[in-house]
């Protein structure tokens, strides 16, 4: 029997969703979740979840074994990580926000007077004794002043509306209203610059983004009036504490009325009040309370309830946030993979290898090694039958994990492990070495790694310069002789050097980069291949994740990750590839009915000349869209609507010469 899970709730039970669940014939189980890890022990095999303030991220979605709903008590789903759930095919509901609008209103209303008119003060006061009107001084007059709205949304709509009356005039800044709109409500649009310093009293109603988070910092506390209010009805991290309470300490602004603060004590366990903003005299705090009345909690745990028991009993929820795709979850119906082959391989390839770089730990800002792991198997037993390593990838560490995979999933005679040599490690560094010495220490070290006795495909990296083609080539050879090796291929390598190796040891494969950003391989190194009889594994078919649609200018990538470097994702080109990735996406939904990842996957596999698309992943949702990209193809038409859209778009393209590795250093 399914089982709903409620990671967490603050109602004191659960009666009225049991009432919900046990009548729908499903089974209920409820915790007390406030972490990801909780989630993951008590939740992993729940079919549908419940969540109030528990974080339910990407670890946890890709731990789940069988979820297909994550239904939030409440509208805000910045807790769940919706494209992580959407890649999983986990429908994700929240609860339409006129749930608790009229409350949110009247509390941010309430929150205003109170600080305006300083009730709060005035009642410490009197109970200590002190009864007199000039414990509040100064106190202004609200008929006249500037009453400022961050965003204008239904909530917004609600407070403007209930503000009026006291005579305030009302200014709104919200990008995505017209502004017609607002005037037509008797407000006035301003610019985000012209609300802050032209409010007296602001109040916050913004959603919690990327591009809402610490909105109000220092810059922007510094430039309202010394005499405003700010009133914080949304989420707490929309604005930066510390310099909050430095702005009301030192007086840059005269007032503060939180709902809500920075570091969320509702969804810590055990909170302390150490915040330096409970100590100050002109804030008030209360305690994410605004939403709440006795009708309104009713209600939204009613809806969440249903809205699990909908999606679970195959029915469309009533407040979906993400369109799933139920086609591309993988099912018994879904199309088969496709296949090619590789010269000195007997086992067929399937035609996406999983890639696996970022498995190595670097550069791509960090992974966890049981995600790999999980990762490989479920590429694996989707029927994915080559699996891309190189040495590079973590100092060998990618290569550990794919040895580890292979030896817990059984079956290593089924898979092509397909492996890369000849970049030697000096200190922290990578450089090109492909001299016989390095090539036979490298494919030992590689088996070892691999945990194997062969590798299917080896592969030299990157050309060296320094050594002769040939000498490398004659290495592979005596290599395969040896049987350690079947398969030799070369990768970035030019049509002349694999020319000149090629007349020494037989090429199975090269490995260029290809995708529809960079398709400068379709020009020469793929037609020479398919005119030789040369399969072709091609690399990089997302662009480094630019292609998954997921990326966009607000996307801010971490630690040694190497986009950070990458001339594509940096302006002027950034704001070229995004609007070309708009363009694409929309395109492949209106033409296809495929998102854009399908449309760039099947981009490069219908180039004539390529036997492999090579997709990096890093966890299992990641290969969600597999058969979204088998069994369809690319017509003419399609591919020169697509070179428009590329052209009209990216008008400085760059390639990705920007990862070669450098040449060994010469005394
Ligand atoms: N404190 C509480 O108890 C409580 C309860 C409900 C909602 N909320 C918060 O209030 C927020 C708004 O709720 P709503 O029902 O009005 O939502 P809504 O979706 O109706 O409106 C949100 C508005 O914000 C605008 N917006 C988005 N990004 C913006 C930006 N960068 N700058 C300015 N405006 C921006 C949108 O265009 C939209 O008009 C919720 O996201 C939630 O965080 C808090």
């Amino acid at each position: 029997m399914a089982t709903i899970f409620i990671a967490d709730y603050d109602f004191g039970d659960v009666e009225i969703e049991r009432e919900i669940i046990e009548r729908a014939g499903f089974t209920l189980s409820a915790a007390q979740c406030k972490s990801e890890d909780e989630v993951i022990a008590l939740g992993r095999d729940a079919d549908g979840v419940l969540t109030q303030y528990a974080r339910i991220g990407a670890k946890a979605i890709d731990a789940f074994t069988r979820c297909r709903v994550i239904a939030r008590y409440g509208t805000g789903v910045d807790i769940v990580d919706v494209d992580a759930a959407t890649r999983r095919g986990i429908q994700v509901t929240n609860a339409p926000n006129d749930w608790c609008s009229d409350e949110v209103a009247d509390h941010a209303i309430t929150l205003w007077l109170a600080a305006a008119r300083k009730i709060c003060a005035y009642d410490r006061a009197t109970r200590l004794g002190e009864w007199h009107w000039k414990t509040g001084q100064p106190i202004w007059r609200l008929r006249g002043r500037v009453l400022g709205i961050l965003s204008f949304g239904a909530i917004a709509r609600g407070i403007a509306e209930r503000a009026r009356p006291f005579g305030v005039e009302v200014w709104a800044h919200d990008p995505f209203v017209d502004e017609l709109e607002m005037r037509q409500c008797g407000v006035r649009p301003v610019s985000f610059d012209e609300l802050v310093a032209g409010s007296d009293y602001l109040i916050i109603q913004a959603p919690l983004t990327s591009q809402t988070h610490h909105l109000f910092n220092r810059a922007t506390l510094r430039r309202m009036k010394p005499t405003a209010i700010l009133i914080n009805t949304a989420r707490g991290p929309l604005v930066e504490d510390a310099a909050l309470s430095e702005a009301l300490a030192e007086g840059w602004i005269a007032g503060a009325a939180l709902d809500d603060l920075e570091e969320e004590p509702a969804k810590q366990r055990d909170w302390r009040p150490n915040n330096p903003l409970l100590q100050l005299p002109n804030v008030i705090v209360t305690p994410h309370a605004a939403y709440y009345s006795e009708e309104s909690i009713g209600l939204v745990r009613r809806i969440a309830a249903e809205e699990a028991v909908r999606v679970l009993s195959g029915r469309a929820p009533h407040s979906p946030v993400n369109e799933v795709a139920r086609a591309t979850v993988s099912s018994p119906t879904a199309p088969a993979v496709e296949h090619a082959s590789i010269p000195d391989i007997a086992l067929p390839a399937s035609r996406i290898g999983l890639g696996t770089w970022a498995m190595g730990g670097m550069q791509w800002g960090g992974t966890d090694d049981d995600v790999s792991v999980r990762t490989i198997h479920a590429a694996l037993d989707q029927g994915v039958s080559l699996i891309d390593t190189a040495f590079a990838y973590g100092f060998g560490h990618s290569e550990e994990v794919i040895g580890r995979a292979l030896a817990e999933h059984g079956g290593r005679d089924r898979v092509i492990v397909a492996t890369k040599g000849g970049l030697e490690r000096i200190g922290d560094g990578l450089f090109r070495n492909s001299s016989r010495g390095q090539m036979f220490s490298e494919v030992e070290q590689s088996l070892r790694r691999l945990r194997t006795d062969y590798i299917d495909l080896y592969q030299v990296h990157w050309p060296d310069y320094a050594i002769p083609y040939e000498e490398t080539a004659q290495a592979l050879a005596d290599l395969q002789q040896a049987g350690k090796i079947r398969a030799i291929g070369v990768s970035n390598y030019s049509i002349e050097a694999m020319e000149r190796f090629r007349r020494i040891a037989p090429l199975a494969s090269a490995q260029p980069p290809l995708n529809l950003f960079e398709q400068q391989a379709l020009q020469d190194v793929i037609p020479w291949c398919r005119a030789n009889e040369v399969a072709t594994l091609t690399y990089g078919a997302l662009c480094r994740g630019l292609l998954t649609g997921l990326i966009d200018e607000n996307t801010r990538f971490e630690g040694d990750d190497l986009r950070k470097t990458d001339p594509k994702f940096l302006a002027p080109r950034f704001a070229q590839y995004i609007a070309a990735v708009r363009r694409l996406a929309e395109f492949a939904r209106e033409r296809y009915g495929k998102s854009v990842l399908a449309l760039a996957v099947r981009w490069v596999l219908d180039q004539p000349g390529v036997s492999v698309a090579l997709w990096g992943a890093r966890n299992p949702g990641e290969l969600t869209p597999l058969n979204e990209v088998m069994g369809w193809h690319l017509d003419q038409k399609a591919l020169i609507e697509i070179d428009d859209i590329l052209r009209e778009t990216v008008h400085d393209p760059v390639g990705p010469e920007f990862m070669a590795p450098p040449e060994r250093l010469h005394a």
